[in-house]
């Protein structure tokens, strides 16, 4: 089975939630919740909390993430945060295109595109989220959705600069909503994704990559979402936000 050969990565994302000092004292009970994990674990913070979550996790098994990056080098961009800025920071990861960026921020996949070059080049690991809308999935146009936002998501990143992509798949349907896809929507979908991964550049690298599923992930359906052989992960919102929850999801992948 190829999904044995690839990282499972077990992704939070805390979206616009908790003050430095409230992040301090959720790493307090999750960092020994979540020692013993058997795949990777990863909080992607707000930038506010960059510097507390670097502190804590030093010497830990858990890798700091952010939630946006801008494009460019340096420069007039008022209100954004350059890849080097991060990389100084002590961050690793950074999710990009977050359905929620695309909804209320403007963000395209020229955008998406743009900002995931970036981060590759300043040495980051990218999250890069894709899905289809709830009308998009009526309409039956689910894979040529996606199918558009990985190509050109991924567009001028080379084979080499894959080996540090995720792509996370997440319904917007299902997003905070309480409606998780079923493993088998989940499933079909993360399997076209390798597919249209494959197209662009070939079998290994296609078997290599991590794809997440994220979108309403608990305790409850994490085991039958990550039995699936196309789903390697998940990035999890509101779970993510209680230790209890999150180390349970992280035990799932860990199995
Ligand atoms: P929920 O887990 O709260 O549905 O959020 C999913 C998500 O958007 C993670 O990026």
């Amino acid at each position: 089975m190829n999904k044995k050969l690839r990282a499972a990565v077990m992704a939070g994302n805390w979206k616009m939630n908790k003050t430095a000092s409230e992040a301090a004292a959720l790493y307090d009970e999750l960092i020994p919740a979540v020692k013993d994990a058997g795949c990777t674990v990863v909080t992607c913070v707000p930038f506010t909390d960059i510097a507390v979550a670097v502190e804590k996790c030093r010497g830990t098994n858990i890798k700091v993430g952010a939630q946006n990056v801008h494009f460019e080098k340096s420069g007039a961009f008022t209100g954004e945060i350059s890849a080097d800025m991060l990389v100084e920071a002590g961050v690793e990861y950074v999710i990009i295109g977050h359905s929620e960026r695309r909804q209320y921020f403007g963000e395209t996949d020229e955008t998406v595109n743009k900002r995931t070059i970036a981060a590759l080049n300043a040495g980051l690991k990218a999250i890069v989220c894709v899905g289809e809308l709830l009308e998009e999935r009526e309409l039956g146009i689910t894979k040529e959705v996606i199918g558009r936002q990985v190509k050109i998501d991924l567009f001028g990143i080379s084979a080499e600069q894959m080996k540090n992509v995720i792509i996370a798949y997440e319904p917007v349907w299902a997003i905070g909503t309480g409606k998780t896809a079923t493993a088998a929507q989940a499933e079909e979908v993360c399997g076209y994704i390798r597919e249209v991964v494959a197209g662009l550049y070939g079998s290994a690298v296609a078997d290599g990559l991590t794809i997440q599923y994220g979108g309403s992930m608990k305790p409850a359906n994490a085991d039958e979402l990550l039995a699936m052989e196309n789903i390697d992960g998940g990035l999890i919102g509101g779970a993510a936000l209680k230790a209890g929850d999150f180390s349970a999801l992280v035990e799932s992948a860990s199995r």
